[in-house]
């Protein structure tokens, strides 16, 4: 599939898990791709996977809590690879105290709506993406506390990610009559080093499974496939919306 022919898409969060599977898909359906992440390394290792394939890309160190940070990224993208047609707002920490997730899953999430959103309205229109979670439709049961008062941060995964539900309706509104179209992604438990401590443990791994009525969890890949068709033309007429990659998670 061609679908992002000669569009430029930027990833946050491209050197790991979802964020690097879409940076791949993308690349695979004809974009340059503008991979940002906080860690250096693994942003030019996506680069360069994409670059061996022989895509168009470059890589960015960003910390997505620095807003200034954030808008240069964007317009460090039109200049390097001449555009900004797709923005995903990927990047996202787990398990972390409320002001670190917070800064990362939420504020992040709003400093690309606003400059990325900003600047595609500027150039005519384009399609942003943020990944949100099963965690920003429903409280998680896996989360439930034995100890009271809860520890620093709990319930922090929950609001960012029901926050970044929020954002992209608002945002959605903000942008319709400039052409860019604001969606987000609720992943089901997805295999990536996010939650890698909880995949070495068996036992935790077949509840999860249990929770998925597909009965399993979820890969990167299949969220980089949902991210490709809402950065596509195929989803023309979709805005405002997210959308549940969840094998049924949120369907009880
Ligand atoms: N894995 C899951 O089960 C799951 C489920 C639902 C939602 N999500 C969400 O998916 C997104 C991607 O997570 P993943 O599972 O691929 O995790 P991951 O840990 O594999 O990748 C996250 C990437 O974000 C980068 N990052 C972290 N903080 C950053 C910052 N301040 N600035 C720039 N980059 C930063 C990390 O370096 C890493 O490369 C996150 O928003 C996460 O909340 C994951």
């Amino acid at each position: 599939m061609d679908r992002l022919e000669g569009k430029v898409a930027l990833v946050t969060g491209a050197g790991s898990g979802i964020g690097k599977a879409s940076s791949l898909r993308f690349a695979a359906e004809g974009a340059a791709v503008m991979c940002v992440d906080l860690d250096e390394a693994s942003a030019q290792g996506t680069a360069a996977a994409i670059a061996e394939g022989g895509g168009s890309s470059a890589a960015l160190r960003v910390d997505v809590t620095d807003q200034e940070a954030v808008r240069a990224a964007c317009e460090e993208t039109v200049r390097e690879l001449g555009g900004l047609d797709v923005l995903y707002n990927n990047a996202g920490i787990g398990r972390a105290a409320w002001d670190a997730t917070i800064a990362v899953n939420l504020s992040g999430v709003s400093y690309g709506l606003r400059h990325g959103g900003a600047l595609m309205a500027e150039r005519g229109g384009g399609s942003i993406i943020s990944t949100a979670s099963i965690a920003g439709l429903v409280g998680l049961v896996s989360s439930r506390v034995t100890e009271f008062p809860p520890v620093d941060g709990s319930g922090a995964y929950i609001a960012a990610k029901h926050g970044v539900v929020g954002l992209t309706r608002q945002f959605a509104l903000i942008y319709a009559d400039y052409g860019v179209r604001v969606n987000a992604i609720a992943p089901g438990y997805i295999r990536t080093p996010l939650v890698s401590e909880t995949l070495e443990d068996p036992e935790a791994v077949a509840y999860l499974e249990s929770l998925h009525p597909l009965g399993r969890l979820g890969e990167p890949e299949e969220i980089a496939a949902a991210a490709a068709f809402l950065a596509s033309d195929d989803a023309s007429f979709i805005t405002g919306i997210t959308l549940p990659v969840d094998g049924g998670y949120t369907a009880r």
